[in-house]
């Protein structure tokens, strides 16, 4: 934040989570937000029922993240996920919100081979679903597919430390420990604001250099496992609402337990059927 930033009075209803403010978010919303030093929330959403529920609540920024393909879809991790499965969901998610800016995740194998391969499926995202912004990963990495979105007027969101679309050859371990890694994901992330992204998600990254890189950028960070010191904060929404099964990361905090609610909820009503107490007079026509 700048000192000019810091004196300036706070106007709250402008704020992206609590604010005023009816009509889509943009990403300029989103640079007044950390000229502000105000801090956001995003959640990931995959169908438009949840991400409306999550837009009535006020939530700024929903992701269409290829978790889906672990959280949605039934895969073990992200790499199966297609371009006809983010376009599908995250037209459904666009038509569930009236408020939030949707950022559609370009999957696995959708844009590593070049530049051009980038622009034809993010063009795609936007036109055929709808979104405001795209993510992809890699700082220096995609640079010149960045530089080239951006040019054709697709906000891009980068996605730094861990990047799930690398498991096969990084795992899922902290990223950025050690003073030279710290560097590259420093290096990285001002490559990516240097580039024309709007906005950097840290996935997995220490504390002090999420600080560190947060410091170092004009352009939001977004940390997922990457301390209190980012800009906005992201979950996954069925990790946040206690709805996946199993362990969940520990950077992950449970605001329900959908899992036990939604079970439960089976239960009572296949008792009632087995037991013949639905459906009962007031749900029956004659
Ligand atoms: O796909 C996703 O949900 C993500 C978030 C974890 C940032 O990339």
């Amino acid at each position: 934040m700048t000192l000019q930033a810091a004196q300036k009075p706070t106007d709250s209803s402008k704020a992206l989570y609590g604010g005023k403010g009816t009509r889509r978010i943009t990403v300029h919303d989103i640079a007044a937000a950390k000229e502000r030093g105000e801090k956001w929330p995003m959640l990931t959403a995959y169908d438009a029922m949840t991400a409306s529920v999550f837009d009535e609540a006020g939530i700024p920024v929903m992701l269409v993240g290829d978790s889906m393909g672990n959280c949605h879809l039934g895969y073990e991790t992200t790499v199966p996920v297609t371009m006809d499965e983010m376009t599908l969901l995250s037209a459904a998610v666009v038509r569930g919100t009236k408020r939030a800016l949707i950022v559609g995740d370009l999957p696995f194998g959708s844009y590593q081979e070049g530049p051009v391969q980038a622009l034809r499926n993010a063009t795609r995202l936007v036109k055929d679903a709808g979104v405001g912004a795209i993510k992809l990963e890699g700082g220096e990495r995609s640079l010149g597919q960045t530089e080239l979105l951006v040019q054709a007027g697709i906000p891009v969101m980068s996605h730094l430390g861990l990047t799930p679309q690398s498991v096969n050859t990084m795992g899922y371990r902290v990223q950025g420990r050690g003073d030279e890694a710290a560097h590259r994901l420093v290096r990285d992330a001002k490559a990516a604001q240097d580039a024309g992204a709007f906005a950097v998600v840290l996935e997995l990254v220490p504390a002090e250099v999420a600080a560190e890189v947060t410091r170092s950028l004009q352009i939001p960070t977004i940390g997922i496992g990457a301390g209190p010191d980012t800009d906005a904060q992201v979950l996954v929404w069925t990790d946040m609402a206690g709805l996946t099964g199993g362990k969940v990361p520990r950077f992950t905090k449970q605001y329900a337990n959908l899992r036990q609610t939604l079970g439960d909820a089976a239960k009572a009503f296949a008792d009632d059927v087995v037991g013949g107490a639905f459906p009962q007079e007031e749900h029956t026509f004659h």
